[in-house]
């Protein structure tokens, strides 16, 4: 069975490169969900929402940066996934693209609190770091906590046979957000639409029209020339 990844990817079977990365014998099978994941945009039905308050959950036992725990998940469903589509605009988008993620029951919207890492990077433990305002960051902790919030919302739905698509939210939110309690401090890194992967969704988007780079491009060791050779 191909998996369906696209032209520049091998015929082995997901079998087979599941069983190159777990050669230790000792995986609990997160391989499988990794090289199995892949985004859907196309929708039918999915879990009810305790199903997917209980996967926000999981996804929330992530890293978290001076353990600040600034990320929050705001889970839609019902009609207020209808009223994401049209006020974020991201139903736009998608109607001329990518109509089944439209589909989709739940979306997740994924924010980092700056505000709450700098309090909390303001405390003794850690204002040695010079990280008491928001400009002094060079990397936004609540950035990269929410990404890996996010991954792992993503990770959570392959296990439990959903399909997810994350997508970025752009352009100004600020209304929309406001009248959803957001504090302005918030900052949403994206958005998950989460459901049931419907039977006729293929893989689509840019891993169709553009290879997995060589991993000598991406892979270093010891400086940034040195590539792994296959
Ligand atoms: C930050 C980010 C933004 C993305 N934005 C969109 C988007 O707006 N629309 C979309 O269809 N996919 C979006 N994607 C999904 C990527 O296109 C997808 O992850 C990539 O092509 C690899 O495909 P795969 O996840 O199926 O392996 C986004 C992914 C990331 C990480």
């Amino acid at each position: 069975m191909d998996n369906g990844r696209g032209p520049a990817q091998t015929r082995r079977t997901l079998n087979d490169r599941t069983a190159s990365f777990e050669a230790g014998g000792r995986s609990r099978g997160l391989a499988r969900i990794l090289l199995s994941r892949r985004m859907t945009r196309s929708f039918d039905g999915g879990p009810n929402l305790v199903e997917v308050m209980r996967a926000a959950e999981l996804a929330l036992r992530a890293p978290s940066a001076g353990f600040s725990q600034g990320v929050h998940l705001l889970v839609l469903t019902g009609s207020d996934v209808a009223s994401f589509w049209e006020r974020s605009r991201a139903g736009g988008w998608f109607s001329t693209r990518a109509p089944g993620v439209l589909e989709a029951p739940h979306v997740v919207l994924v924010f980092g609190d700056a505000q709450e890492y700098v309090e909390r990077y303001s405390r003794e433990d850690k204002k040695s770091l010079g990280f008491d305002s928001i400009d002094r960051w060079d990397t936004p902790y609540w950035i990269v906590d929410a990404a890996m919030v996010a991954e792992n919302l993503l990770l959570v739905a392959e296990e439990n046979g959903w399909g997810a698509l994350f997508f970025g939210v752009h352009g100004d939110q600020g209304s929309y957000y406001s009248d959803l309690g957001v504090p302005a401090s918030a900052h949403c890194i994206g958005a998950i639409a989460l459901g049931y992967r419907a039977d006729s969704d293929v893989p689509t988007g840019s891993p169709r029209t553009k290879a997995r780079r060589p991993l000598r491009e991406i892979l270093h060791i010891g400086s940034w020339n040195q590539g792994m050779e296959p």
